[in-house]
């Protein structure tokens, strides 16, 4: 009984000295390839057997023969587990590298390709990952291309719709110059009309840089959602005269909102342009507001037909503007990414979903602390 101790004390102590030097080793060589330390973990072990054996015979428990049997056993395991640890080395080395290389793939700009051969259990889930990763960066880059569409479509627009206006101006200067107008006071009203037009593209455009910039500074006031809207509809009512469309805003509560009033009169203002023009004759537009916890939503209901799904998500984009609308585009598509900008700087949100018979654009607001 007391041998078996003193074996396991002695097998004990060398091995343990192959282990301390092992891992001194594993330490130094830590960063080193794959191989290289499972080669050195299968060293270890076959290192740490033949201490303990040889310490054992050191203390005379071992036969110089049982020792030479011993010995020559370990070199038979040492062989077959250095080269398990230098196949099963190389085998996720490669593994490894053919993972470096897909991924080098997609972020060169490319798509990730999971290698054809699966490797270890944790490779395949960084692979799952990779794989993840380079979904969520095509939809990403596929967005990237479409807001640069809308940016570049919106500079062609921008141009062409200022040109318009300054070729009709120069046009009716001239001819107020020449003397050649027959109606001058008519021209000068068309003039006014044009340069008012131009006034608010130019606006529109500044408004919009701000809001990209950052730099839009509110001069947030207690009001009243009701007067807010209130004034709002007296000032589309003419718009919306001239277009046979009825306004409606007969469910608005009183709620209180601390915003500035003259950022979010344009934010009513636009929807209620869009709305309007892009509802038929007859038919309605209605506003409406309600508060819920702590919050208030602003919605503004036309009767467009409603706008095709593949477009929901797009129509605040800056520069946007839809080809099925009803109406021919009115302006630039800087409406809804200005109504966006503005109503994201007061913590809120902006969103449209189809309805029946149209669409509903909704704000929604945190009510002003009581
Ligand atoms: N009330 C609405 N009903 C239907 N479609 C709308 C409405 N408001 C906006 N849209 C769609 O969203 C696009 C972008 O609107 P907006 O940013 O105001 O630009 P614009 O009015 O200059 O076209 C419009 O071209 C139109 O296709
Ligand atoms: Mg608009």
């Amino acid at each position: 009984m007391q041998d078996t101790l003193l074996i396991a004390l002695f097998a004990l102590l060398g091995a343990g000295a192959a282990g301390l030097v092992g891992a001194l080793v594993l330490r130094l060589l830590r960063h080193r390839s794959l191989v290289v330390t499972l080669t050195v973990v299968a060293a270890v072990a076959v290192t740490a057997m033949l201490a303990g054996t040889l310490s054992v015979a050191w203390e005379m428990f071992l036969s110089p023969h049982d020792l030479k049997v011993v010995t020559i056993v370990v070199a038979m395991a040492a062989a077959v587990s250095l080269a398990t640890a230098v196949l099963l080395g190389r085998w996720v080395a490669a593994r490894s590298k053919a993972l470096t290389e897909a991924a080098r793939s997609f972020g060169d700009g490319g798509s990730f390709a999971a290698p054809r051969e699966p490797g270890s259990a944790e490779l395949v889930s960084l692979t799952r990952e990779l794989e993840e990763t380079s979904r969520k960066l095509a939809v990403s880059r596929e967005r990237e291309r479409t807001l640069e569409a809308s940016r570049r479509e919106l500079v062609a627009w921008i141009s062409h719709d200022l040109r318009t206006p300054l070729a009709g101006l120069r046009a009716m200067a001239e001819a107020l110059e020449d003397g050649v107008a027959a109606d001058p006071a008519r021209y000068l009203r068309q003039m006014r009309t044009e340069v008012e037009r131009l006034d608010g593209m130019v606006g529109d455009l500044f408004e919009i840089s701000r809001i990209h910039a950052g730099s839009l500074v509110l001069t947030p006031s207690p009001v009243s959602v009701y007067d807010l809207v209130g004034d709002a509809l007296a000032g589309a009512d003419p718009l919306a005269r001239e277009h046979g469309v009825r306004l409606v805003g007969d469910s608005v509560d009183a709620v209180p909102v601390d915003v500035d009033s003259k950022e979010m009169s344009r934010v009513l203002g636009n929807l209620l342009v869009n709305a309007i023009r892009r509802t038929p004759a007859d038919g309605t537009v209605a506003v409406a507001a309600r508060s819920a916890s702590g919050q208030v939503v602003l919605s503004v209901t036309d009767g467009c037909g409603g706008i095709p799904e593949e477009d929901l998500d797009r129509v605040f984009d800056t520069g946007w503007r839809g080809t099925h609308a009803r109406t021919p585009p009115a302006g630039a598509g800087l409406g809804l990414a200005i109504v966006r900008g503005i109503v994201e700087a007061h913590q809120g949100r902006a969103a449209v979903r189809n309805v029946a018979g149209g669409c509903c654009f909704e704000v929604t607001l945190p009510t002003a602390p009581a």
